[in-house]
């Protein structure tokens, strides 16, 4: 008897090491969405010094990476650092991590102004467990995230693919929208291409780590 005759024996694929990408969607956003762009563009030009950073480390856009941070303890985020900190206990908990004695805890969040011109080039977020990204501001053409097949070895001689599979890619885009948000694992590397487009691309970035429970 062979395995496919067998109902207890079946052949097929068996998945390991996959890399699991958490979507979701900010509650209320669009009534938030004018707010939230326009306290982005406050920080920006209220921060010089993030200004001068951004100039040197991240051509033609703005990121509060180097001076602003902690934007998770500002009260006009509140609702939102909220919402964010279900997804990450969500996405722990999708994961079966141990959470019965580790935690997330948010430890960064900025914001970024990605301008015509500029880009993210190829990077991870070290220190962290959990990154992740919401979009503020969105046009239909604006650059969308991608991400690195975390697998070096494949790179080796990769066969043919017929396309149908996106785990075949090396770099997966993922589209981004205004009040969607992504989670991923922090050791995943990503970037976002130039913007071609005549439109701002807002975003806030974040990180989180499993703490233990006290
Ligand atoms: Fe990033």
């Amino acid at each position: 008897m062979t395995n496919s005759q067998n109902s207890q024996k079946k052949d097929g694929l068996r998945v390991l090491f996959p890399t699991l990408i958490y979507e979701a969607w900010i509650p209320g956003f669009d009534a938030e969405q004018q707010n939230l762009i326009s306290f982005v563009r406050n920080l920006r030009d209220n921060d010089q010094e993030g200004q001068r950073l951004s100039a040197l480390e991240y051509p033609s856009g703005y990121t509060s990476y180097f001076t602003q941070s902690r934007l998770f303890t500002d009260a006009a985020l509140e609702s939102i650092v909220n919402f964010i900190h279900q997804t990450a206990e969500n996405y722990a908990q999708l994961h079966h991590w141990d959470i019965q004695n580790y935690q997330p805890v948010i430890n960064a969040l900025f914001a970024n102004i990605n301008p015509k011109f500029s880009f993210h080039p190829e990077h991870l977020h070290p220190y962290s467990h959990i990154s992740g990204v919401f979009y503020v501001k969105i046009g239909p053409d604006s650059p969308a995230i991608s991400f690195k097949d975390p697998r070096m070895a494949r790179w080796m001689m990769p066969p043919a693919a017929d396309g149908s599979r996106p785990e075949n890619a090396f770099h997966a885009p993922v589209k981004p929208e205004a009040g969607k948000l992504l989670m991923f694992p922090s050791w995943l590397e990503h970037s976002v291409p130039q913007n071609k487009s005549e439109e701002d691309r807002i975003s806030m970035s974040f990180n989180f780590e499993m703490r233990p429970r006290k």
